[in-house]
């Protein structure tokens, strides 16, 4: 019998069937004699020595092949290619002196071969199974089972696994039931597009999938479950980014009789617990920050609070100005908002115009840079300001003799937009972040509402089952925008982790809040009748949360993107290349559907 790839043929079983780990040998295995199955990782051929590096789901171990253990074994070995799929039993010895692999977790052993079968060959893989691959996104995701074999990607869905476990025993051991709720519902308002699911049985209707379990949790608060949790899918349809999945996981939680600090409580808890199956420290209870700070100091309700880079409103100092800039922005009704850069005198002149160029990319028609040194304010601009100005500009940034500054002036939210987008790359360029560092912030105190100028209403901040707090009741229809909401938002490392709020929990508070969003009663009874009625048979105040698992994992796994937290994602444009998916229907399909008349 011959155990090279051809005779392989017409075969269902294999005859070395593994009895160890690739990953899991040591030196405590020595002399033993063991049984492994895997894929060929590397295969070197040296002076009638062929050694292979053999990979299973544990991790990697070298095996050797030399003829004077098996003629027969070394003789296969020579055909091996990449991906093959291999048993070999050999023994485990102790690499010879000066072979040791001390980055390997089995570097200091090697198993010399006496049998091996070539259970499955490959073709050659499109790309190299190894971690700095730098192979197109979509080949990939193509060929998700090469890319997953990757030891990286094994590490991150065992992480992923680590972290759902350890919610489970988490709000199990609270006192949480887990219960599932329906994929084909009808559309839940998060503010995206649905997925629509055409129904068969009626025809022209259509199913929603569920952009997230929100009105069902509130329902199982009314039916009495004290406390729930689900694991839980949700469908979005809206313009993809690094964090963002058409499909996505959240930790959904929802709790009766309680008030924000119980939900807050009860998440730092959580979040203590994950951090901690994940090897890692998170301070606990995570400090909070209202939504106004945030705005004013980091220009966003996501601060990264592992570095400073604080920003300021300079409208006070400038007020005066005879700098036209400044001067017209604030004719505008605009203001001039500042950046501290600590340490930025460090950048070079061609760095400093370097970020001006990438706010203009932003859409901004300007930044302005200064650099404060021993003997002053340095700054192509700074001859257009008076000492005065320029002492008011050190001191509301609180700068400090080798820091710089960025400064716009325009439209408050236009000028935030760039001085946060620019904020994260300056940091890293100055080696302002920290690695393995983790700092989590609660955003509390919301405005309710905000408006929107293309449609001419006011929106939720969060979702329109958010309570206002007692205090903007009164007042709602005089001053929306001035009311705040019992809502709270979890931010680590500057990733919208989760969010959550105090919903309303009766019926007169729920009509209010639809019509200040202008949903007019047809259409608040015709979506949302159901909870409106629910409302009425004695709901407890209940409120809740939801975590983004796929996001939580990316910051843990220390990865830039979800996609590399999910097994099968999707592409920014929302498709599988492993599968195909989206795809064209057969015309009976639609047929049946009622989605195309019988004649096509
Ligand atoms: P929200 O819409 O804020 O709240 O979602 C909660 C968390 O889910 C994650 N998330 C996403 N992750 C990946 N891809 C997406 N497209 C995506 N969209 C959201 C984020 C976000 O913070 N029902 C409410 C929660 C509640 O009020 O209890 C809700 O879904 O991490």
């Amino acid at each position: 019998m011959t155990d090279g790839a051809e005779g392989r043929e017409h075969r269902v079983t294999f005859r070395l069937k593994r009895d160890a780990y690739c990953g899991e040998l040591g030196v405590e295995d020595h002399g033993r004699e063991v049984t492994l199955n895997g894929w060929a990782a590397r295969r070197r051929d040296h002076g009638g020595l062929i050694f292979i590096d053999l990979r299973d789901d544990s991790g990697v171990v070298q095996v050797v092949f030399d003829p004077r253990a098996s003629e027969q074994s070394h003789g296969i070995a020579e055909d091996v290619r990449p991906e093959y799929v291999l048993g070999v039993l050999g023994e485990v010895r102790p690499r010879p002196e000066g072979r040791e692999n001390p980055s390997m977790p089995t570097g200091a052993v090697e198993v010399l071969v006496r049998d091996v079968e070539v259970i499955n060959p490959s073709k050659t893989p499109p790309f190299e199974v190894k971690e700095d691959v730098s192979v197109d996104e979509r080949v990939r995701l193509q060929y998700r089972y090469i890319d997953l074999r990757r030891q990286s990607m094994h590490e991150g869905m065992k992480l992923r696994h680590r972290i759902i476990k350890a919610t489970h025993d988490f709000l199990t051991a609270q006192g949480f039931t887990e219960v599932e709720t329906p994929r084909l519902t009808k559309s839940t308002p998060e503010g995206a597009r649905d997925f629509l699911v055409p129904s068969r049985l009626q025809p022209g209707r259509f199913y929603a999938l569920p952009q997230s379990p929100q009105l069902f949790k509130q329902i199982l608060m009314i039916s009495g479950f004290d406390r729930y949790y689900q694991i839980a899918r949700c469908y979005r349809d809206e313009d993809l980014r690094a964090d963002r999945q058409p499909e996505f996981t959240q930790i959904d939680i929802e709790m009766s009789f309680v008030d924000e600090d119980d939900i807050i409580a009860t998440t730092d808890g959580l979040l203590a617990e994950v951090f901690r199956a994940a090897g890692r420290e998170l301070e606990s209870p995570v400090g909070r920050m209202p939504y106004d700070e945030a705005m004013e100091r980091y220009g966003t309700d996501r601060p990264d609070l592992r570095y400073r880079m604080l920003m300021d409103t300079l409208n006070d100092v400038f007020k005066t100005t005879g700098f036209k800039v400044f001067a017209n922005a604030l004719e505008a009704g605009g203001c001039i908002r500042g950046m501290r850069i600590e340490g930025g005198s460090a950048m070079s002149r061609s760095d400093l115009d370097g970020w001006e160029r990438k706010a203009q990319e932003l859409g901004a028609p300007g930044l302005l840079w200064f650099v404060l040194e021993s003997d002053g304010l340095k700054s192509p601009v700074a001859k257009f300001l008076s000492d005065e100005e320029k002492d008011g500009l050190i001191s509301t940034l609180r700068l400090e003799p080798g820091d710089a500054a960025f400064l716009m002036a325009g439209g408050r939210v236009a000028c935030d937009e760039v001085l946060y987008q620019l904020r994260p790359g300056v940091a890293k360029k100055l080696g302002l972040i920290p690695n393995d560092d983790y700092r989590a912030v609660w955003i509390v105190d919301f405005p309710l509402l905000e408006y929107d100028e293309v449609e001419k209403r006011y929106k939720s901040l969060h979702h329109p089952f958010t309570s206002p707090t007692e205090d903007s009741l009164a007042g709602l229809e005089d001053e929306p925008l001035a009311a705040r909401a019992r809502a709270y938002d979890i931010v680590i490392n500057g990733v919208e982790i989760g969010g959550g709020s105090v919903r309303i929990h009766r019926r007169d508070v729920q009509e209010r809040m639809f019509k200040l969003l202008s949903i007019p009663p047809s259409e608040s009874e015709a979506k949302f009748g159901f909870l409106l009625e629910a409302l009425e048979y004695g709901a407890p105040p209940h409120g809740g949360i939801a975590l983004g698992l796929d996001r939580l994992v990316m910051l843990l796994a220390g990865r830039d993107t979800i996609r590399d937290t999910i097994a099968f994602p999707k592409t920014q444009s929302a498709t599988c290349p492993l599968t195909g998916a989206p795809d064209e229907v057969a015309e009976a399909q639609l047929r049946d559907l009622g989605l195309k008349g019988s004649s096509g």
